[in-house]
């Protein structure tokens, strides 16, 4: 049983790559390595007793992806995470997202078909919900406007993957992450931001252990509960095994559609400042920040209905806030001392 996992040194497709050996699934990682690193090949092996395959080359790359699946027409399917995900990135430089993130997508896609490779987990997100008009937000909820360039390929990835399925012998199953954070339990793989974070764990451990003076909360006069804005935080373990059971669902032909769609979120909504206090209490730090204007582009509030995920796919996410943020804090140190 051989998968592909691109973008499997990144963030979730790593954590994801120990969860498929862990099951019995032999992984080939392909990954241009453009926001990862090539020890993270060897980080998983530690873990796992097992060293992927490793290819390092860019799936924009038609002639490159064409003969990949070529030499590895075996594979009973592909988990796809590589691309761009950095939003504020995203308005900056919309032409980079749109290639970088549709071309992988449809180079991927052609390669399949013409290797009768059937099926594909493909990355997608809950910025495809923007400000739902109900919550928890469910998988039927309206497709609204993109905010953002990086929102928009989410969108029309499942809008390529939904035409695609209608004439190619496809499946595809889009998993709708909602904000996944922490790290694996070993502290050998986790979130690894190139510079600045912009993402809100990754500032809060770098903040506590001296790389960044200060976390900067957005906004505190939103309406909610404390005024911070809300998000179904998910532990990258619980999202890593949700992509072995999607695999499985495929490979066993137990899809009801050949296009499935899941939220994978745990369906509890916690704002910026429970996020902050779970991290001090774990950790035993108090965290310098301080709050700030609302940052352009966030939502208020958005947490999931796993509920279609838990009825079809048997997979519910396990574990709660404080591991979440123990997981993340433990990483950062382990990371820096390493390094
Ligand atoms: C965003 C995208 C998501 C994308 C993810 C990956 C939306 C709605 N969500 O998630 O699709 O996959 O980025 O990059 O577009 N915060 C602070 N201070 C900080 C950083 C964040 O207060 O320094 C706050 C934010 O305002 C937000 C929360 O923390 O309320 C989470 O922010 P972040 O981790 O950046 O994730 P999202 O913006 O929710």
């Amino acid at each position: 049983m051989k998968i592909l996992v691109t973008g499997g040194t990144g963030y979730i497709g790593s954590h994801t790559v120990v969860e498929l050996q862990s099951q019995g699934f032999e992984v080939v990682i392909v990954d241009n390595l453009s926001n990862s690193q090539a020890w993270i090949v060897d980080a998983i092996a530690d873990i796992s007793g097992k060293k992927p395959v490793f290819e390092q080359f860019d799936l924009a790359d038609q002639k490159l992806t064409s003969e990949f699946f070529k030499r590895h027409n075996d594979l009973q399917g592909v988990i796809h995470f590589a691309a761009y995900k950095a939003v504020g990135e995203s308005v900056e430089k919309p032409l980079m997202y749109y290639r970088n993130n549709l071309v992988s997508l449809m180079n991927i896609l052609e390669a399949m078909t013409e290797n009768q490779i059937e099926n594909l987990v493909f990355s997608s997100s809950c910025t495809v919900y923007g400000q739902p008009d109900e919550l928890p937000v469910s998988e039927k909820a309206p497709i609204k406007l993109a905010e953002s360039p990086y929102g928009n390929t989410k969108q029309i990835s499942e809008e390529i993957l939904k035409d695609t399925i209608k004439s190619a012998k496809i499946n595809a199953i889009a998993l709708r992450y909602f904000n996944p954070i922490g790290a694996h339990q070993t502290a050998k793989i986790g979130e690894l931001p190139l510079g600045v974070p912009n993402n809100l764990v990754p500032f809060i451990t770098q903040t506590a252990i001296g790389l960044r003076q200060q976390l900067s909360v957005f906004g505190d006069d939103y309406n909610t509960p404390d005024g911070t804005a809300i998000r179904d935080y998910i532990h990258v373990v619980d999202l890593a095994e949700a992509h072995v059971v999607a695999v499985k669902r495929m490979i066993e032909k137990q899809m009801k559609n050949a296009f499935e769609v899941f939220n994978l979120g745990t369906g509890n909504g916690y704002s910026v400042l429970d996020v902050i206090k779970s991290f001090e209490k774990v950790s035993g730090e108090k965290l310098n920040y301080k709050i700030v204007d609302r940052r352009a582009g966030d939502v208020e509030k958005v947490w999931a209905n796993p509920e279609w995920s838990h009825k079809e796919l048997g997979w519910k996410a396990k574990r709660n806030l404080d591991e979440m943020t123990a997981s993340a804090w433990k990483w950062e140190q382990y990371y820096r001392n390493k390094n």
